[in-house]
């Protein structure tokens, strides 16, 4: 207890330290290249219009696996598979973690386009609902100051009010994301429903208050009020209070306008009291790796290629490993690839190899031994021989 304590004490202490140091620089970079770096990329409506297509079709297996439906399917796929080859051409999108996820969403639909083809409907479904991950890897990396600019009609979206968040969510349209997300949230049933629905809505709503509204202050407003839920299990109860008082102690951070450096001290300072084996699955363990990888990205995403350092991809990272869900959608792997390639010859980018090497190897670990396929040991190989040996 006592040490928890005084962890919790010093963690302030860095907050209030990185509070000052964020506000002390007015006119910062990110609000003088406002009208260059702002605006919505073209691209983004064709892909409001291509997934508002599929969408019927995403949430019912029936109707995507009918035969009758397949040359429309195959068409969308196709137009939607396309257009994202359109990311990697818009110069708003042109910054490091922008252009990893862009990456990572043109391969992935490829794939779905594939197993479409060859009849495998189901999982090409499960895969077309995890393009929204890809969709969103992107979008919360971006604060939202206003609501959208205009709101979907009721009904012009199918599915089940978490399907309906799902989809919201995906699109950027937070607000209404929210009330389908807080119906499904009080609407839970234990018997009726399944957990991993309610667990990913309440992950919802923490990164869309912590990322996008940057409002821990209204996150704490709205998990106070599921709290009253009577059909929670203790268990739930007790993570969401972690939640609650892990917010309590964060400030909002508009636009970081510290150095790579500051904003790399500070992550070293915070994250590795959080990896112990005691502390990784605390509850407030899982808002601090939001926080803290929310002020990475918007440092990236608004800064010069030449201003990064080795050390913000790796604890962009370290941070995803804690907070990715998605099998599909996992993009620490790629930020240590980044950090490798982009910096040999930091003492970091071995970090950053010893990490890739680690968690590759637990991901082909089962029961029975390491099986890792050729190709996989041959890419590491290549990673390592990319670091610099300084003798
Ligand atoms: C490479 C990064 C990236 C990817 C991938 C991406 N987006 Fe976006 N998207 C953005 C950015 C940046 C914005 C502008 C955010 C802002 O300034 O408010 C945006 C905005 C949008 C908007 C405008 C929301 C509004 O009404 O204000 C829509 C719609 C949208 N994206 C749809 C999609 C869909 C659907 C996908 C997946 C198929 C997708 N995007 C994938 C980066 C991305």
């Amino acid at each position: 207890m006592g040490f928890s304590m005084k962890k919790e004490f010093s963690l302030l202490g860095i907050f209030s330290f990185i509070f000052l140091i964020l506000n002390s620089s007015e006119g910062n970079f990110a609000q003088t290249k406002k009208n260059e770096s702002s605006s919505v990329p073209l691209v983004m409506y064709d892909f409001l219009g291509g997934l508002m297509s599929l969408q019927p079709y995403m949430v019912s297996s029936q109707k995507f696996s009918d035969p009758r439906n397949s040359e429309k399917i195959e068409k969308y796929l196709f137009d939607l598979s396309s257009q994202t080859k359109r990311l990697s051409h818009s110069q708003r999108l042109n910054t490091a973690t922008f252009q990893v996820s862009a990456e990572l969403l043109q391969s992935h639909l490829a794939k779905v386009q594939d197993l479409f083809i060859q009849g495998r409907k189901e999982y090409a479904r499960k895969m077309l609902n995890a393009t929204m991950d890809g969709c969103s890897s992107c979008h919360a990396q971006v604060p939202a100051e206003n609501n959208s600019m205009w709101k979907f009609r009721a009904n012009e979206i199918k599915g089940n009010d978490f399907e309906k968040a799902e989809f919201l969510f995906a699109l950027r349209h937070y607000d209404e994301a929210l009330q389908y997300y807080d119906k499904a949230i009080s609407n839970y049933h234990p018997k009726h429903d399944e957990f991993s629905y309610l667990e990913t809505a309440l992950k919802r709503k923490l990164a869309i208050y912590i990322r996008a509204k940057q409002s821990p202050k209204l996150a704490v407003e709205s998990f106070k009020n599921d709290l009253h839920n009577k059909k929670w299990k203790a268990a739930l109860k007790s993570e969401v209070s972690g939640w609650v008082s892990a917010l309590n102690k964060i400030t909002p951070q508009k636009n970081p306008s510290v150095s790579a450096k500051d904003l790399g001290n500070f992550a070293s300072n915070v994250i590795p009291p959080l990896l112990t084996a005691q502390a990784q699955f605390k509850p407030g363990s899982y808002v601090l790796f939001l926080y803290v990888s929310g002020l990475i990205y918007q440092f990236i995403n608004t800064h010069k290629q030449a201003e990064l350092t080795p050390e913000l991809f790796y604890w962009l990272a370290v941070c995803d490993i804690h907070l990715s869900q998605s099998y599909f959608f996992s993009l620490a792997d790629l930020y240590l690839k980044e950090c490798i390639k982009r910096f040999p010859s930091s003492p970091v980018a071995e970090k950053c190899y010893a990490e890739l090497e680690s968690t590759t190897l637990d991901s082909y670990t089962g029961s029975s031994g390491i099986h890792m396929p050729e190709e996989v040991k041959k890419e590491l190989k290549t990673y390592k021989s990319m670091l610099k040996q300084t003798l």
